[in-house]
């Protein structure tokens, strides 16, 4: 049967707990017992008659005892049995047998015999679980011995595996829905300021926020989201990604919500000034003249007029403008604009500072008519680390995106092409994110199979591993397509 069934019984009480534990720890005891010893071995006996005592107090209650498996969680009934130390290793002990059979749920009903129960723990311990279709066979064997309805029923655990991916597919969507909404809310103030119209910087709060929460349960998505490179919205996306990518360090810092979402919205906004500039300059397809250059290094400084504008001076304003007319000026303020005294740049904008040049660099506008595959950015940007970017921020950031960021086209050993998908949490597994695949060896293009780098064999080999890095804009590969 697959129907789960509907928990029956028992809301939390002491009795119920106390009795669900009692269950465990004897069902457990009859588990092991029945491993060693044939089911009609005397040895079994006094494990049984335990067993059927503490089901027939339970029986009192509800005519059916179920223990139901949700994830990595037993539950009597609709109640999840908490885990103690003396009992966890019990608990953990039916939990995996009931995993490895794929058993979602037994349910022993009123009237079941001691011999049944026995028949039973036999059958469902020898069951050898390393065969394919473990529960057809556990269902087999127990019809075999006449064990069926009503006293005592298994049901198949869900198809366990389709949940993750589920997940996964709603946190992506989230992150995407997420994404545009932050793309359209910054338009949306930079349009109205450009046309001088009254701007509510609420709905962009909003975005923030969400951001920020997405950004703490999971970034490896949002990572990905910031591969979009958009000719007519480079400046929204650019905006977008910039926050992205300083909310990845900050949350590396430890900083509150609170002080992610400052952050983040300097980020967001750190290149409001930019509408002062005309189209036609920021989109020039080659270099600037040295007219052009003087409003471009402007744009820091009506960042700051606009932001004092929309925002009032409170605490939190100041340190957004502050970020925001920082973000050019370089960690040895070699950047602009020039500044009269020197001083220290606030962390906001030393932050700021780094994921700008990153985003910049490998985006397809401003600053270098070609963009630079990811690894090549970081590498040029480490050389300027302790000089035009913080050192320590620096490292930060680079632990943060991996030594292959999220996006980065790569060629792996099996001669597959594959992108970076998500990197690997484990900061010292670096070299082996998750790879999505998108060229076979032939050349033709892939299923889109996303492979683990991190994955060993049974000898704990690594079959699988990246041999060199590839320009997607040298083969006209769009990478933000396999993000979006
Ligand atoms: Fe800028
Ligand atoms: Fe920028």
């Amino acid at each position: 049967m697959t129907r789960k069934p509907s928990a029956h019984r028992q809301g939390y009480d002491e009795e119920s707990a106390q009795l669900g534990k009692q269950l465990i720890n004897q069902l457990a005891i009859l588990f092991k017992t029945s491993q060693i010893h044939d089911w009609s071995n005397v040895a079994l006996q006094q494990p049984t008659e335990n067993l059927a005592r503490t089901l027939n107090q339970l029986f009192s209650g509800d005519p059916d005892v179920a223990l139901n498996l949700e994830g990595d969680f037993l539950y009597l009934g609709e109640m999840k049995l908490k885990i103690d130390i003396d009992g966890f290793n019990n608990l953990m002990l039916i939990t995996d047998e009931m995993k490895k059979r794929r058993v979602g749920s037994i349910i022993f009903s009123r009237g079941i015999s001691e011999v049944e129960l026995k028949r039973f723990c036999f059958i469902f311990t020898s069951l050898d679980a390393r065969l394919p279709e473990p529960f057809e066979r556990l269902q087999e064997e127990m019809e075999k011995a006449h064990l069926t309805n009503p006293e005592i029923t298994v049901y198949e655990e869900k198809k366990e595996r389709e949940e993750p991916d589920d997940l996964f597919k709603d946190n992506r969507e989230l992150a995407k829905k997420t994404y545009l909404n932050t793309v359209t809310a910054v338009s949306e103030v930079m349009e109205s300021v450009k046309l001088k119209q009254a701007v509510s910087l609420k709905r962009a709060k909003r975005v923030v926020q969400s951001m920020v929460d997405l950004i703490l349960q999971e970034d490896s998505t949002l990572l990905g989201l910031t591969n979009l490179r958009s000719h007519d919205e480079y400046t929204y996306n650019h905006s977008v990604n910039v926050c992205i990518l300083a909310l990845a360090i900050g949350q590396r810092l430890g900083y509150t919500k609170k002080r992610l979402s400052e952050l983040g919205m300097a980020a967001l906004f750190h290149d409001l000034g930019k509408y002062g500039i005309p189209l036609e300059v920021l989109n020039k397809p080659t270099d600037f003249t040295e007219a052009e250059w003087t409003v471009m290094r402007r744009h820091p400084i009506f960042s700051v007029k606009e932001l004092v504008r929309l925002k009032g001076i409170n605490e939190m304003s100041v340190r957004v403008t502050i970020g925001a007319f920082e973000h050019h000026l370089n960690y040895d303020l070699s950047g602009y604009p020039k500044l009269a005294n020197k001083r220290r740049l606030s962390l906001l904008g030393r932050i700021i500072c780094i994921v700008d040049c990153y985003d910049a660099l490998t985006s397809s506008r401003v600053y270098n008519r070609v963009p630079f595959p990811p690894d090549k950015a970081l590498r040029f940007m480490l050389n300027k680390s302790g000089k035009a970017f913080d050192p320590i921020l620096m490292k930060i950031f680079v632990n943060a995106i991996g030594v292959y960021p999220i996006g980065t086209m790569v060629l792996l050993n099996t001669k597959e092409i594959g992108i970076v998908f998500a990197s690997n949490p484990n900061p010292e597994r670096g070299d082996r994110p998750k790879v999505k695949i998108v060229l076979k060896p032939s050349g033709e293009e892939a299923g889109g199979e996303v492979v683990d780098l991190s994955d060993q064999d049974e000898n704990g080999n690594f079959p699988c591993e990246i041999v060199s890095v590839i320009d997607a804009t040298k083969y006209k590969i769009d990478v933000a397509k396999y993000f979006f």
